[in-house]
């Protein structure tokens, strides 16, 4: 998984082409724990070929779940036989997430509904991150679990769930997700009322499964005890993905980049707006609006990088995209961000750690408690930017370093295993 392995970034005029991106990392996560915990056989295409959900593909399979794969990194598709709601075996071990947050977090869920005791670990830069926001409405639901100070290792003993109404403290996917998988296992109706909407996977994956949600201004039901059936799931290329792509091209004159088969998902897309603010030409056709989860063809093309302010509202849809907007800040822009406290807490200290790469790389960044501002007027000079062991930083250092006098390196650069395997082979051959 993260390694130190460094990589070479030299400067580049422009980038063009058109990129398949790997399957949706957020879709993939629901689709392996929805197929787990259906009856029958669920097959998704297109699933995400990296580190965190193979890390889930494994969780899965140390709970008793049968899961074939075939294909390759560019088509990778699975088959898992679903054990139906209740039905996970006890581990033989410890359950290892890895670097990823949602598998630990979602699996938390889903374990509430089992009556074994099962501990939960994962790497150094796991074992920092908060779970009481996950544990705190588990336990409220009947699970009982310990942790090592809100943080992992934890040991969680699930049993008979009482449904609750949970508002969370924090706009998460994931604290969402977790309750709501819990909420499957749980007498009654469970709802989540969010403070702000976050990314709707698990509520379209639902319906996929045969499980209606009810989705009523912010609050999301869903009733305990009804079976999951099978499901047959297509996965769209990922935007997070997308978005080193569209910001690439949005930095350097004379770019464009077409990008096929990609979610367009609205609760994930609010980074093209931004990149339309900056200046750039965005089209995004939804090829097959009758799909559970919209997608289509993007095509980004530069035409010139302005100055923009992110506010606090906008953040919980930008959160894994903020990165690379800095870095396309880097060419010529500027990025202000002010409410992004929460990405101190993702795979590293994402405001600390970038500011730190970004000006390694020769960028003018400041660094406040909940955010940073980036003035791109100064070209950078290219340097060593270290990704902090951090997938989304060594990607965005890289999209930075396109636009250098000199040449650069990208520390731990074989971390993007995580979320994209390949995606410096792919920017080579995007370069020109
Ligand atoms: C995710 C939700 C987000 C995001 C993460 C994936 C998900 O985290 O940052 O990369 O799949 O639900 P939070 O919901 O905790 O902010």
């Amino acid at each position: 998984m993260s390694g130190r392995a460094d990589r070479v970034i030299r400067p580049a005029r422009r980038i063009r082409g058109r990129v398949q991106v790997p399957g949706d990392k957020s879709i993939s996560h629901r689709a392996l724990i929805l197929g787990a915990i259906a009856k029958g056989r669920t097959r998704v295409r297109g699933l995400a070929p990296g580190d965190d959900c193979r890390t889930t593909r494994q969780c899965l399979g140390a709970l008793g779940v049968s899961i074939g794969t075939s294909g390759t990194d560019h088509q990778f598709d699975v088959e898992i036989d679903g054990l139906g709601l209740g039905g996970l075996r006890m581990p033989g071990g410890v359950l290892d997430a890895g670097n990823s947050g949602t598998t630990a977090r979602l699996l938390m869920g889903v374990l509430a509904g089992h009556p074994f005791r099962v501990t939960l670990t994962g790497d150094s830069s796991l074992l920092r991150r908060p779970m009481r926001r996950v544990a705190d409405p588990l336990v409220m639901m009947g699970a009982h679990i310990t942790t090592t100070d809100g943080c992992l290792p934890a040991i969680v003993e699930g049993g008979r769930l009482q449904a609750i109404s949970y508002t969370t403290p924090v706009a998460s996917a994931q604290v969402k997700t977790a309750v709501l998988l819990a909420g499957l296992h749980a007498s009654g109706i469970t709802t989540v009322i969010e403070p702000a909407p976050t990314r709707d996977h698990t509520e379209r994956a639902l319906a996929e499964f045969g499980v209606p949600v009810a989705i009523d201004g912010a609050g999301i039901h869903v009733t305990g005890g009804a079976p999951l059936r099978a499901a047959d799931m297509t996965v769209p290329g990922d935007p997070s993905a997308a978005a080193f792509w569209a910001a690439a091209a949005a930095a350097l004159p004379g770019s464009e980049v077409e990008i096929p088969h990609v979610g367009l998902n609205p609760t994930r897309t609010a980074f093209l707006g931004v990149l339309e603010r900056m200046g750039a030409q965005i089209v995004a056709d939804v090829t097959d609006p009758r799909s559970s989860e919209p997608l289509g063809t993007l095509t980004v093309r530069h035409a010139g990088v302005g100055p923009v302010v992110i506010v606090p509202d906008e953040v919980p849809g930008l959160v894994d995209e903020l990165p690379v907007l800095a870095a396309l800040a880097t060419h010529g822009g500027a990025l202000a961000v002010t409410g992004a406290h929460e990405l101190r807490l993702k795979e590293s200290d994402r405001i600390a750690a970038l500011v730190a790469g970004l000006r390694q790389l020769g960028a003018d960044v400041e660094e406040s408690l909940d955010g940073f501002a980036v003035n791109g007027t100064r070209r950078l000079s290219g340097g060593v930017a270290d990704s902090a062991g951090d997938h989304r930083l060594a990607m965005a250092f890289a999209i930075a370093a396109l636009g250098a006098r000199g040449w650069s390196t990208i520390r731990g650069a074989d971390v993007v295993s995580v979320s994209y395997p390949g995606f410096f082979e792919v920017l080579e051959g995007l370069c020109q």
